[in-house]
Formats: C-alpha cells, sequence, structure tokens
C-alpha cells in the first residue's frame, strides 16, 4: 500500500502488543480504507468507529457464542465437511478412467474448500444443508454460473485489484467510483451477492417467526448481527479457506510432518472410538471430536496449523489505521491522524523472534522444542 502522506508500518511484535491491548481505543480504520471497503461491506462492524456501538456490537457477537451454540454449530460443520469428504472419496479417489468426468483424480483444492466453507457457513447459520447453491457471475464480459465459494473468490481478487489501482493509491478521489467496465461489472457482481444473502436471512426470519408473525426471541440478534454484516461471510470463509490450503499444501511439501500427524490421529484420537466404528457416518464425527478426553490429543497438528499461519498467513498486511489522538506507544510519540499499517508477515518472518524464520518447522509452537525459543534464546 503507497501513501502520499506516508505511513507508519509496525513490525515489532512489543508495539503491536501495546496498540491493540493497551491503545486500541485510540485508533480507527483510515478514511481512505474505510471508503474504499465500505463499498463492499456497508456499514460493517470491520469499518465502525471505537465508540459505544462498536462496543455494543462486538459484546452481542461474543455473547452469542455461549457452550450449547457453539456445540450446535460445530455438529452442522461436521456433518457438512463428512458429507464433501465422502463426496471427494466418490469423486476424485478413484484410479481415472476419463478425463474431467467421474474418477478424474485433479481437483481444485482452493474451490472445493471455499465451496466447502460457505457451505458450512450456509448449514450452521442458515440450517440449509448440501445445497450447492450457484449466482450468476459476470466475468469480463461473460456471464456463468459458479458455485458460491468460487463466486467469492473471484469477486474479493477483483475487489483487491481495485483497491490496489494505481490511481487509487495514489489519488482519494477515485476511491468511490467505478473506472472501467470491468469495475462495474465487479460492482454488480456484489450486488447480487448481497442481494442472495439478504433474501437467505429474509427467508430465515421469516421461518424463525413462525405461522404467528411473533419473532422467535432471542434468535435474531446473534442472525442480524452477524450476516446483516457482508464482512461477516467473507471474513470467516476467504482466511479460512486459504489456511485450510496452505495446511495441505505445507503438509505435502513436508512428508515427515505429514507422517507425524497422521500418525497423532490414528494412535491418539482413533482408539478413542470402538473397534469397528463406521468412519463415514456423522455421529461418528460428532461423539469424537465433541468429547473433552479428545480436544487436545492431536497437539502436532494444532503445532501445524499455525506454523502455517506463520509462514503463510492468510493475512499478510492490516488495513490501515489512523491514530485519533497524540498517544505514546512504548517510546514512540504517535501525532494524532498519524496512518500506522501492521504487516503481519514481516512480524512472522522477524529472525529477532523466529528461528530459521522461512523453513516450515511446526516444532517452534512445541515448549520443550528449542524451537520454541527466540534466536537470542528467549520466549
Ligand atoms: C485463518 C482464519 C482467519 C484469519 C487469518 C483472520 C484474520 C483477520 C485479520 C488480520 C483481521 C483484521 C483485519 C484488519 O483490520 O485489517 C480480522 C478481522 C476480523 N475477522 Fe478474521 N480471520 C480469520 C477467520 C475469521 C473467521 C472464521 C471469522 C468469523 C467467523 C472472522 C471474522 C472477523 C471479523 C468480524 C473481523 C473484524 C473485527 C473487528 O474489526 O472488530 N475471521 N481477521
Amino acid at each position: 500500500m503507497r501513501d502520499p502522506r506516508g505511513i507508519i508500518v509496525v513490525t515489532d511484535p512489543t508495539y503491536v502488543d501495546e496498540l491493540y491491548i493497551g491503545k486500541n481505543k485510540f485508533f480507527d480504520k483510515a478514511d481512505k480504507d474505510k471508503d474504499t471497503y465500505y463499498q463492499w461491506f456497508g456499514d460493517s462492524i470491520f469499518l465502525s468507529r471505537s465508540d459505544q456501538h462498536w462496543h455494543q456490537s462486538r459484546k452481542h457477537l461474543s455473547a452469542a457464542f455461549y457452550k450449547d451454540k457453539m456445540n450446535l454449530l460445530l455438529r452442522t460443520i461436521m456433518s457438512v465437511t463428512n458429507d464433501r469428504v465422502q463426496q471427494w472419496r466418490s469423486t476424485f479417489a478413484q484410479p481415472s478412467q476419463v478425463q474431467d468426468g467421474p474418477g478424474h483424480a485433479e481437483m481444485s483444492l482452493t474451490k472445493e474448500i471455499s465451496d466447502m466453507l460457505v457451505d458450512s457457513m450456509l448449514g450452521s447459520v442458515f440450517g440449509m444443508r448440501s445445497v450447492n447453491h450457484t449466482l450468476t457471475l459476470g466475468y469480463y464480459g461473460e456471464m456463468f454460473d459458479v458455485t458460491l465459494g468460487r463466486y467469492m473468490k473471484i469477486i474479493g481478487g477483483r475487489f483487491f485489484s481495485r483497491i490496489y489501482h494505481p490511481l487509487r493509491q495514489l489519488f482519494d478521489m477515485f476511491d468511490r467510483w467505478n473506472l472501467n467496465a470491468d469495475e462495474k461489472e465487479n460492482w454488480d457482481n456484489l450486488e447480487r451477492l448481497r442481494a442472495f444473502v439478504k433474501k437467505m436471512i429474509n427467508d430465515r426470519k421469516e421461518l424463525l417467526q413462525g405461522g404467528n408473525g411473533q419473532a422467535a426471541q432471542g434468535k435474531f440478534d446473534f442472525l442480524t448481527q452477524l450476516l446483516d454484516d457482508s464482512f461477516f461471510i467473507g471474513a470467516a470463509t476467504q482466511t479460512s479457506s486459504v489456511l485450510f490450503t496452505n495446511v495441505l499444501y505445507f503438509l505435502l511439501k513436508n512428508p515427515e510432518a505429514k507422517e507425524k500427524c497422521l500418525n497423532e490421529i490414528k494412535t491418539k484420537l482413533l482408539p478413542h472410538l470402538p473397534p469397528g466404528t463406521d468412519l463415514t457416518k456423522d455421529t461418528t464425527w460428532h461423539q469424537l471430536m465433541l468429547s473433552e478426553e479428545t480436544v487436545d490429543s492431536c497437539p502436532y497438528l494444532l503445532q501445524c496449523i499455525y506454523e502455517t499461519l506463520r509462514i503463510d498467513s492468510s493475512a499478510t498486511v492490516s488495513t490501515a489505521l489512523k491514530v485519533t489522538e497524540t498517544v505514546e506507544i512504548k517510546d514512540k510519540m504517535i501525532r494524532s491522524d498519524s496512518k500506522i499499517l501492521i504487516n503481519m508477515q514481516r512480524l512472522h518472518l522477524n529472525p529477532q523472534q523466529w528461528q530459521e524464520p522461512h523453513r516450515f518447522i511446526p516444532d517452534r509452537f512445541n515448549p520443550e522444542s528449542p524451537y520454541y525459543l527466540t534466536p537470542a534464546v528467549q520466549r
């Protein structure tokens, strides 16, 4: 990101701690980012000011994730995932006989995983199961029907190209306008997605209201809060789909780590099931994964996920922030109205923090490993 007025890029973890833990009420999204992202997300929690409304929205959201609700959401997510895995097994796991037909051994991981996560979200929030929703996408002058996961990936990518257009990097006046037919086309795509989500919310609300027109108590806040905010579906699904595909990539590139994960699942997780249990059934996974005994049974797998997030994060830089009043961050005085950007990628590869930062070493998240320490032998 360029900024003609200059921008402070934070790459030291101690400054990030102080910013987010002690001083977060002194910053908001920078105006330029607010303007450009507003077109996509509208009145989102992501863009709202650090005021009372901001505080209340976040409080409502955290209150929505109580234990029973989480269990219900997780059950749905496991069932949707299991459906997908069974689908992949029958479509992709057979020896290839026919090109592009059933049994063709190639799959687009990004598309499949993105679709699976969108399905999980639709399943857990709207109660829709195993529906392959499609939407009509305008793609450089042509129209295609594509799955929702794919739809979001494509329009997201095109939206970022819009943000990083050189004219917008240099001048603010273009932030709210479409510069050409491609941008207008993606804008129409976005409108179609919004209309689709709006319709799902309204259908769901009607269903919850029941025949007598009375709102179902307690269910609305959560739904409205979450889904009227068009940032949420993208934030929840696209970041996670990048993480999933990256984890698979790093495990394939590091066969030792992959073996260790498989071994952990075979020796520590699966033995909790009675012999002969059917692994294709949803109930098997509900029983296995929601049991307190198995919660921490695969620490190495978790370390591989952390290491993937470190080495190739789904989000590499933050959006730009604006300091709302002059504030002291550790030993530095930051003037009111300065802009700040957190460079997560740089933090994650900082050679003062991580030994051999460019190598995939899941053990750096294991407190018993020498890699757990910084190069200066600290933690
Ligand atoms: C690997 C997964 C994820 C990563 C790496 C990730 C990363 C991030 C980052 C870096 C931000 C700050 C963006 C900025 O201000 O510039 C953010 C904000 C946010 N994310 Fe995620 N995210 C992930 C998953 C999710 C999921 C699953 C959800 C929802 C269920 C979610 C909801 C949000 C929300 C609501 C915000 C805005 C928070 C606020 O401003 O108060 N994210 N995420």
